[in-house]
C-alpha cells in the first residue's frame, strides 16, 4: 500500500495502465539502481497539452544523448486513451514520464537487448495564468555535474540544494558555478539590465527549459533584446529584475535574490509583466504541435 499522499490513481507502466498501488518495478531497475533514465514533466491546460511536441522531442533527445533506445511516440501514442483512463481528458492537469534503461544485473555498462521502462502519470493540477507569487532564494554552490543539459532521473544536487532554500523559508536555490549564476534547482533565471533580458546560454550548465525557450521567442516577438551569457553572482546588485522560469513556475518575479532585493513590495517589473502576460497569452492557442 501507498502512504497517505497526493498520488495518482492510474498508472501507465510500460504498455498498461494500472492502479497506482498495482504500479510496481523491479529493484534491479537501472532508474532505480544508478538513476539511469530521463524524465519529463508537462502540463494540460484549458486548450491543451502545453508545448506537448516541444517536451517531446526534449524526452528524446534526452534519450538519444544517453543511448537508451526508446522511440516517444509510443508515449505520445498513449497519452490520451491513459489520460482518458486516468479520468483528465480535457482536464487542467500535470504530466509526469519516465524512462529508465530497464531492469538488468548491476553493471555500469549499459546491458544490451534490455527493454526500456516507461512510465507516466498525471495528477490534476491549476496554474494561474499569471503567476503572481513574487519569489525568494537562496544563492547555493552548483555542486552538481557538467552534464545539467540532460534531464536525468538523478536529481540529488538538485534536490540537496532546493533543501537548502525551503530550509531557509525561501521558494527556489538559485545555482553558481565559478562565480556565475547557471539555473535554479528546478527552474532556469534571467535577469533584466537596461531593457536587455540576459539569460546564461543553453549549453551542459543548465536544463534548457521549454519555458526558457518559449519566454526567448516571446523577446524577439516584443522586440526585447536578449543577451544569453552567465551573469556573475556580484552582478546580481546592477540588475533591474529578474525572475524564473519553468513549466510549473511560468514567468515568476523574483523580490529577493540572496542578499539583494529588487522589491520590498508585491511590485513586479515591467519588463518580467510585459513577458508574464505575453506568455499568459499562449494558453489560449493550442500549443501542442509547436516546435522550439
Ligand atoms: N523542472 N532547470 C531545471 C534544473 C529544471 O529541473 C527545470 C524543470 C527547468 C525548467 O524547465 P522547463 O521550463 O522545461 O520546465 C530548468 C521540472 C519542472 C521538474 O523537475 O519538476
Amino acid at each position: 500500500m501507498l502512504p497517505k499522499g497526493n498520488f495518482p490513481e492510474k498508472v501507465y507502466l510500460n504498455g498498461k495502465i494500472v492502479t497506482a498501488d498495482n504500479a510496481k518495478i523491479s529493484v534491479f531497475d537501472r532508474g532505480f539502481l544508478f538513476g539511469d533514465g530521463i524524465y519529463e514533466v508537462m502540463v494540460q491546460l484549458e486548450n491543451g497539452m502545453f508545448y506537448k511536441k516541444a517536451h517531446l522531442d526534449r524526452l528524446q533527445d534526452n534519450l538519444d544523448k544517453i543511448g537508451i533506445p526508446y522511440n516517444v511516440k509510443e508515449i505520445d501514442d498513449n497519452l490520451d486513451g491513459f489520460l482518458h483512463a486516468a479520468g483528465l481528458e480535457g482536464e487542467s492537469c500535470l504530466i509526469y514520464m519516465q524512462v529508465t534503461r530497464g531492469v538488468a544485473p548491476r553493471k555500469h555498462a549499459y546491458p544490451k537487448n534490455v527493454p526500456p521502462s516507461v512510465m507516466m502519470y498525471a495528477l490534476p493540477y491549476n496554474l494561474p495564468p499569471i503567476n503572481l507569487k513574487n519569489m525568494k532564494a537562496v544563492l547555493e554552490p552548483d555542486f552538481r555535474w557538467h552534464r545539467c543539459d540532460i534531464k536525468s532521473i538523478s536529481l540529488l544536487g538538485n534536490i540537496m540544494t532546493n533543501e537548502t532554500a525551503m530550509n531557509a523559508n525561501t521558494d527556489e536555490a538559485v545555482l553558481v558555478r565559478n562565480g556565475m549564476i547557471s539555473e535554479g534547482s528546478h527552474t532556469n533565471i534571467f535577469f533584466v539590465k537596461d531593457g536587455n533580458v540576459i539569460t546564461h546560454p543553453a549549453n551542459e550548465h543548465i536544463l534548457n527549459g521549454i519555458s526558457r525557450q518559449i519566454v526567448i521567442k516571446l523577446c524577439r516577438k516584443l522586440e526585447i533584446p536578449v543577451i544569453e551569457k552567465p551573469v556573475a553572482e556580484n552582478e546580481i546588485k546592477n540588475m533591474d529584475e529578474a525572475f524564473f522560469t519553468g513549466t510549473t513556475t511560468q514567468v515568476a518575479s523574483i523580490a529577493q535574490l540572496g542578499h539583494h532585493v529588487f522589491y520590498e513590495n508585491d511590485a513586479i517589473g515591467e519588463v518580467t509583466a510585459r513577458l508574464q502576460k505575453a506568455f499568459a497569452e499562449l494558453r489560449k492557442l493550442d500549443t501542442s504541435q509547436i516546435t522550439l
